[in-house]
């Protein structure tokens, strides 16, 4: 039986390569996105079709139950997670205070921090039960550094990071690792960066930034981290590190 990789927010970007990754090197990989069937079906199709093997489900992470019967659902009809990806984000462009409603500052935790705690409610009883599994947290600059106009995202992300922490803290011994990866910059990712600007501001950036000048991360490279972390050796676990395009200067430099 493949070992099972879980992605939870797979879009064209870090989540839909992620998975192709894990697939491409004899995982069976399982894709969920909110909302979009089409590029999910589309992922999928391609993992299958290039010898992985994938399957994809439509996924509401902010609906009570969704993470837990998921998990469920795949441990009982699939295979044993040997792997979860939380990619899941929380950006919603800069807001001053006073346009933060309480809504979206909560919005941001639901999706971010209380996302994941559910998560690992739902995966670590069995990866305790088995004495391995592997959690890799997608994280961003926010969870570092608070930025004016980042209230809801920075709280959301920052919460996040010391939830890896104590994940660690008590559960590395069983032989989970739980590794928060801190991608600090802008990444070439149509679902998410993409829709946010809009295309045309998306092509040009890609034009200006991305593309040959590899100042825009690429996905599918950001992924050969992403496995490299999951196959460490217990003796050497990574539990933070950071990824950034050589031409962009560190969080902390600026
Ligand atoms: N993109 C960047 O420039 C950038 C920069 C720094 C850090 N990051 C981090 O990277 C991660 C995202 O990776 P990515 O940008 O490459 O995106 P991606 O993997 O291409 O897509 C993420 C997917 O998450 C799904 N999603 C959003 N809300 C959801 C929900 N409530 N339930 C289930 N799925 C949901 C969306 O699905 P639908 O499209 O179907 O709605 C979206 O396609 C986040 O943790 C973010 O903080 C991104």
């Amino acid at each position: 039986m493949k070992p099972v990789c879980l992605v939870i927010g797979a879009g064209a970007g870090i989540g839909g390569n992620v998975a192709a990754k894990f697939a491409q090197v004899g995982y069976h990989s399982v894709l969920c996105r909110r909302s979009d069937e089409d590029g999910l079906n589309r992922m999928v199709n391609d993992i299958n079709g290039n010898g992985g093997s994938a399957s994809g489900f439509l996924l509401n992470a902010i609906e009570d139950n969704s993470i837990e019967e998921r998990v469920a659902a795949v441990e009982a009809d699939i295979g044993p997670i040997d792997t979860v990806v939380f990619n899941l984000g929380a950006q919603i462009g800069d807001r001053p205070l006073a346009a933060t409603t309480y809504k979206a500052f909560e919005m941001g935790w639901r999706l971010a921090t209380f996302g994941l705690f559910r998560t690992a409610h739902s995966v670590v009883p069995a990866m305790e039960s088995r004495g391995k599994g592997t959690i890799l947290v997608t994280s961003a600059t926010a969870a570092v550094r608070g930025n004016a106009g980042q209230h809801s995202h920075a709280a959301a992300m920052g919460g996040r990071r010391m939830l890896c922490q104590s994940l660690n803290a008590q559960f590395s011994k069983s032989g989970i690792h739980v590794a928060h990866i801190l991608v600090d910059g802008a990444v070439d990712a149509p679902d998410t960066l993409g829709k946010m600007l809009g295309p045309e501001r998306f092509q040009e950036l890609r034009e200006t930034r991305g593309m040959e000048h590899d100042g825009l991360m690429l996905p599918a490279k950001i992924a050969e981290t992403y496995y490299h972390i999951a196959q460490q050796h217990r003796s050497v676990w990574t539990h933070e590190l950071d990824l950034r395009a050589y031409s962009d200067m560190p969080w902390w430099n600026h």
